[in-house]
């Protein structure tokens, strides 16, 4: 592999860091929550801003192993590629319950509040299980996105519903726990947490499924308090790379456009519209900015190349106009006769 360079054209914030908390959780193990994790890392790493990164599922590890995937990248192929702070949050070894749980919330939240000094981001995965670490991880973010996979068997990760009428029964055990978390946060500081529910692996062949899909998140979206965000497709691209710990992101800008399908384009639009859904300020604030860098830098060329093209022109004009000129070129050469002169004299 070539050396690329990653796209942190505008620094993104002040010195003074105080970073925005996004926390993946589902309770449920294979939704996506680790795939969205990563890539929603490198695309903020790769606007500029700075991520610290913790994951709490320390029996997987699977965000740490992606992490440790890309760093062997970096040194075994001498690329260049943006990395989190990452930090692991081991649950308490301690037995007796009331002890462990002090544990566990002291050992999250001195790491937070170290990373969260130092980043503009802070992205926490966290087991596919109810754990009190994944609960107190939950009671810290400003953001929680939910991935759930896009079948009928997923949406009782947020409530159950009633097969044949699909009237919402009640909500789910980790719907309440979210909502639990967002009362102790509005005591604790006053803050609140914005909940995103995220379909995942989309297909385009259950056409059937997708729209009741539609329909019953928007309905529970209402009813439990979350908004829905597009989603990824099921694509390969999301989950081919983990061994070399990339991500689309990184593969396109390392391409620079050559040999990438419309998967890839289509893949980062997804990544891109994710970001655009969470609606947090400082994140849209740069993205516009970049945006209208772009548009102004683009404007300025097309000006230039519309300056050059009427110079050419107004050349192109004086020379029909007096044939002559076309030959006031200084003769560069000697003429014949002199050059023949020359010869003899050395
Ligand atoms: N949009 C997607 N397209 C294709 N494969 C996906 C997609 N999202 C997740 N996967 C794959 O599904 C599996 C489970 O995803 P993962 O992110 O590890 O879930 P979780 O962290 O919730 O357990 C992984 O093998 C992953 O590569
Ligand atoms: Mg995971």
């Amino acid at each position: 592999m070539t050396q690329p360079i990653f796209n942190a054209s505008t620094p993104a914030s002040a010195p003074s860091k105080k970073a925005h908390v996004i926390v993946l959780g589902n309770e449920k193990g294979g939704s996506g929550k680790t795939t969205t994790c990563m890539h929603l890392i490198v695309a903020l790493l790769r606007l500029g801003f700075s991520v610290g990164t913790i994951d709490i599922d320390s029996r997987q590890r699977s965000l740490s192993r992606y992490l440790e995937n890309r760093r062997q990248t970096i040194l075994k192929e001498n690329v260049a590629l943006p990395q989190p702070q990452h930090v692991v949050v081991q649950r308490s070894p301690f037995n007796i319950v009331q002890e462990a749980e002090e544990d566990d919330r002291e050992r999250f939240t001195k790491t937070l509040m170290r990373l969260v000094e130092a980043n503009d981001f802070i992205v926490v995965d966290s087991p596919g299980s109810d754990t009190y670490l994944s609960r107190v991880a939950h009671a810290h973010a400003d953001t929680i996105i939910t991935p759930i996979n896009d079948s009928f068997v997923d949406l009782d990760v947020l409530a159950n519903v009633d097969g044949q009428t699909m009237k919402i029964i009640k909500p789910s055990i980790y719907s309440e726990m979210v909502w639990e978390q967002k009362l102790m946060r509005a005591k604790r500081d006053g803050g609140s947490i914005e909940w995103i529910v995220m379909r995942n692996r989309l297909s385009n062949i259950d056409a059937k499924n997708k729209r009741f899909m539609t329909q019953a998140t928007g309905e529970l979206a209402r009813r439990i308090g979350f908004r829905v965000a597009p989603g990824f497709s099921e694509r390969v691209i999301f989950r081919e790379m983990f061994l070399q710990g990339l991500t689309v992101l990184d593969i396109m800008e390392m391409n620079g456009g050559v040999g990438l399908s419309l998967s890839h384009v289509a893949a980062r639009q997804e990544v891109r519209d994710l970001l655009k859904t969470l609606r947090i300020a400082k994140l849209d604030e740069h993205i516009n900015r970049q945006n209208e860098e772009a548009a102004a830098k683009e404007e300025a060329q097309n000006k230039k190349d519309e300056a050059k093209e009427e110079a050419a022109e107004a050349s192109k004009e004086a020379a029909n106009a007096n044939p002559a000129s076309v030959s006031s070129e200084p003769l560069k050469t000697a003429p014949e006769p002199v050059r023949e002169l020359e010869a003899l004299a050395s």
